[in-house]
């Protein structure tokens, strides 16, 4: 028995499963197109536990974006070494519940100011990455204004022995774009990143303990349209640019989607079928606030009507990121919207879709649900029950 109708005749839909050969397989990838990069799980892709400790068992260490996600990768197995805290803005109380657990990744220089106070009070030397808004973009077009990291041109303009004598600079930290398939495009941005890391060495008068590039590696989710990465050109690019660059400095990769995003399927139900006005409905249990992505496109579209930039940060998507199947025994096809069940106009899962005939009662898969699916989705709307989830290692 396919292991979805296996836990459908246990468990009521909707669910989510997760697969961890899926992740060992993902992993493998980067472990062989990046030899000896520390890897890093954005745990806001997935902070399912199990999850995680299929990436704690894999060497892999946490992306960490709160204190909460800091406490999950501790407890998923991870060790503090490999658990780097980065969060736009954290609070006083944020960063006093991470020091001493992780690496910690100052976003700003009120954040430093809040680490040193910190470290002052403790009578602590604390060692922190800085996160760095470059200069240089993923694109080679000009850059724009960014709420994440630190001006690139804004770090010279400081003393930092002076201003902050509780902290030592250990590592950089850049994320600029996820989702890039370009692998001239990727290899270029890893060579600027080391350029960068080797003038903050300078500027800073000391050695970097590790460079984290952050997120960038792209997914396919639609194999008629796009073409993964060429992972032996990258490992050439990344091979040469360290002998240019010549950095004893830890390098590290984040990823969320590229580890997570396959290895999830989401599982819904049809609970009602309605015609109206010369439209078939297929009406699901859990849509939007169960699998957000196909609503949450229709929320983003205005600010990204080109497209450009809609696909590269977690909360985008779009339309063929995941491929939608009704489970049911027909042979017929027919074309339908399928919508969920809230008092929402907008629960829209699919507009004019082909898919295998339905009847009440079979289930409806999406798949590439393994990251920003769950942790995206709208659940307290509505007071509905929230999904299960369940990880499996074939
Ligand atoms: C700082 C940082 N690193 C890594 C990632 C992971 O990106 P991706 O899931 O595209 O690999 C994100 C995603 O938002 C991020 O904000």
């Amino acid at each position: 028995m396919h292991f979805i109708e296996k836990i459908r005749a246990e468990h009521p839909a909707p669910f989510y499963i997760y697969d961890g050969k899926v992740i060992s397989e993902q992993a493998s990838i980067l472990q062989e197109t990046f030899p000896g990069f520390q890897f890093l799980f954005s745990v806001k892709a997935n902070p399912f536990l199990p999850v995680l400790k299929k990436m704690a068992a894999l060497g892999i260490g946490a992306d960490a974006a709160s204190a909460k996600e800091v406490a999950l990768a501790i407890e998923a197995g991870m060790p503090a070494e490999n658990i780097y805290y980065s969060c736009p803005a954290p609070t006083n109380e944020d960063l006093a519940q991470v020091i001493g657990k992780c690496h910690i990744i100052a976003d700003s220089f009120h954040v430093l100011i809040l680490l040193e106070k910190l470290a002052d009070d403790r009578n602590l030397h604390l060692p922190v990455g800085l996160r760095i808004h470059p200069d240089f973009t993923m694109d080679g077009s000009p850059q724009v204004p960014s709420k994440f990291g630190i001006a690139e041109s804004h770090i010279r303009a400081v003393d930092f022995a002076k201003k902050y004598p509780h902290l030592s600079f250990e590592g950089l930290h850049i994320h600029i774009r996820s989702q890039v398939l370009d692998t001239e495009q990727l290899g270029k941005y890893y060579d600027n990143v080391m350029a960068l890391a080797v003038r903050l060495q300078d500027f800073l008068g000391t050695e970097l303990k590790y460079i984290n590039f952050g997120g960038g590696i792209g997914m396919v989710y639609d194999a008629e349209k796009q073409s993964p990465l060429d992972y032996k050109k990258l490992n050439k690019i990344i091979s040469s640019a360290k002998e240019k660059h010549l950095l004893s400095a830890k390098l590290i990769l984040e990823s969320g989607r590229f580890l997570a995003c396959d290895c999830g399927t989401y599982v819904t139900e049809i609970v009602d079928i309605k015609e109206s006005y010369g439209k078939k409905f297929y009406i699901v249990k859990n849509g939007a606030n169960g699998f957000f992505k196909p609503v949450l496109r229709q929320f983003l579209l205005p600010f990204h009507p080109d497209h450009i930039g809609a696909f590269y940060e977690p909360f985008a998507t779009e339309n063929d990121s995941y491929d939608i199947y009704v489970l049911s025994d027909s042979d017929e096809t027919e074309v339908v919207d399928i919508v969920g069940h809230l008092c929402s106009g907008a629960d829209i899962m699919a507009k004019d879709v082909t898919v295998k005939k339905g009847t009440i009662g079979d289930l409806v898969t999406f798949n590439h649900a393994g990251s920003y699916a769950y942790s995206l989705a709208p659940l307290l709307f509505a007071s509905q029950p929230m999904p299960q989830q369940f990880f499996i290692d074939a």
